[in-house]
């Protein structure tokens, strides 16, 4: 009988030590760390039946024949853009993401879809009984779909109830935090249990065909074992995020085997479920309110699609020794940045002022491409003087002032050319790579190399408009 022994495994990053430690090391995460039985966990098999001496493998070149993956589209747009045009057979997908944020109801709508197309689509839920899916599924208007429906946790359990059936096509299991199997000794939600459940789910995908979604929540806390962990296994990882106050949510590609990362699929959560926007720019920027002080519109770019974002500023004179600075949906050292900037290089003065700033719809941008709209906003607050409505912003900020190029120009133009926009200040650097270009359509292009030539050209926009093409003309 082998000796079993104990081991100290991080509940956050999966991390394992010898012994009980109140923070981990490799992660930082204060009391996450849990005893667990040491084994090898699924797969592993006892010793004796593993093979002496290796099998050998044909190894072969980079060129060959190559099978385009078989891919069943969902018919819900937005999803199939963001796994790549469709679920690819034998795949293992993630979606993770904040509890409550709409995971279940997105994966119950993808379903229902697969199964009103004919294929055999499969949901395990662990997490919620069958009465309340069928709740929902009737709230969504689904309840007519033919989907298969279990509340199941036990990995055995499902992995025989699926061999039993016909082959499904798709198989959702929600979430991984509530899978258990016998190969692992741990409770359910540890690393070892999430870990081995996850794994014989994968496993399970590339020997049926079918493709396993596997829904993982993301707890800061710890306590719960992430996704995280599960990462590395799948061929696709996809986060469901978006923020409580407002309705829509973006579904982000962040790992994918068969399609570009970074992809987004926007949607929005009604009272029926979650709807489709085909048209994001529109919706972010549909509560506009005309031409006010502070308001700059940001042509940016999410994965592969083109998005305009208004990005509100608020300078007021301050009664504190330290005036404030508070950001939401930007990085607040960025904006730091940018103050620092305007003060050193263009002579704006922010040292008495308040600073609040705000991207609208409550969207997190990460780009430094909106270094140009978030600065264009500010000297437009400080000043008073209002931004020409149908105008445009991108580009980055350097600590020099200088404006340097931002990826993808052309497709963000052409965005803002589609909402009716007439006017873009771009860096000029922007300009010079599609040789000489300043007038597409009727959207003027300004290409501007410097901080202080936009500040110049908000200062002279105080009352008159500036006229068009005059700042492009230095080319
Ligand atoms: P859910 O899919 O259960 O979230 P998750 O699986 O990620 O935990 O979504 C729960 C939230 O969505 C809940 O707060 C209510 C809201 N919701 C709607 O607003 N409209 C709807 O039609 C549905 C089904 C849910
Ligand atoms: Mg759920």
């Amino acid at each position: 009988m082998a000796k079993r022994s104990s081991r100290f495994v991080c509940q956050s990053c999966g991390s394992v030590t010898t012994k009980w430690a109140g923070r981990c090391d490799a992660c930082g995460e204060w009391n996450s760390i849990q005893e667990e039985q040491d084994q090898a966990g699924i797969g592993a098999g006892p010793a004796k039946t593993r093979r002496a001496s290796g099998r050998v493998v044909p190894l072969v070149g980079l060129t060959g024949e190559n099978k385009t993956p078989p891919r069943i589209q969902t018919s819900i747009a937005e999803f199939d853009r963001v796994t790549g045009g469709g679920l690819v057979r034998g795949s293992a997908l993630l979606v993770g993401g904040d509890p409550g944020i709409g995971k279940s109801t997105l994966l119950i709508q993808v379903t229902a879809a697969l199964a009103r197309a004919g294929h055999r689509a499969v949901y395990f839920s662990g997490e919620e009984a069958i009465d309340q899916v069928r709740l929902r599924a009737e709230r969504l208007g689904l309840a007519d779909a033919p989907v298969a429906l279990g509340a199941e946790t036990s990995v055995e359990d499902i992995l025989a109830t699926l061999e039993a059936g016909p082959p499904p096509a798709l198989v959702i299991v929600d979430s991984v935090q509530t899978l258990w199997t016998d190969q692992a000794e741990s409770a359910p939600g540890t690393v070892t249990q999430v870990r081995a459940s996850a794994q014989a789910m994968v496993r399970y995908a590339k020997n049926s065909g079918a493709t396993v979604v596997i829904v993982g929540h993301v707890t800061k806390d710890g306590q719960i074992a992430g996704p995280r962990v599960v990462e590395h296994m799948v061929d696709a990882v996809l986060y469901f995020e978006g923020d409580g106050m407002h309705q829509f949510r973006i579904l982000r590609s962040v790992k994918n085997r068969f399609g570009a990362t970074d992809e987004i699929g926007v949607f929005e959560m009604t009272g029926a479920g979650l709807g489709e926007v085909p048209n994001p720019s529109a919706m972010f920027l549909g509560e506009r309110s005309g031409s006010s002080p502070g308001a700059a519109v940001f042509a940016g770019l999410e994965g592969s699609r083109p998005l305009l974002i208004e990005i509100q500023a608020l300078v007021a004179p301050s009664t504190l020794g330290t005036p404030r600075r508070a950001v939401v949906g930007w990085d607040s050292s960025r904006l730091s940045m940018i103050l620092a900037v305007l003060e050193a290089r263009c002579g704006v003065r922010f040292g008495q002022h308040d600073v609040y700033l705000n991207v609208a719809g409550g969207l997190r941008i990460n780009e430094p491409g909106a270094d140009m709209a978030v600065a264009a906003a500010l000297v437009s607050s400080l000043s008073g003087v209002a931004l020409p409505d149908n105008s445009v912003y991108f580009g980055e900020i350097s600590l020099s002032g200088a404006l340097r190029p931002v990826a993808q120009a052309q497709a963000r133009l052409k965005e803002a050319h589609k909402l009716g926009f007439t006017k873009a200040f771009v860096p000029q650097s922007n300009i010079k790579d599609k040789g000489g270009d300043k007038q597409a359509n009727d959207l003027a292009i300004h290409g501007l190399s410097e901080l202080g030539e936009m500040v110049a050209e908000i200062a002279a926009g105080a009352g008159n408009e500036a006229p068009d093409g005059r700042a492009a003309a230095t080319g």
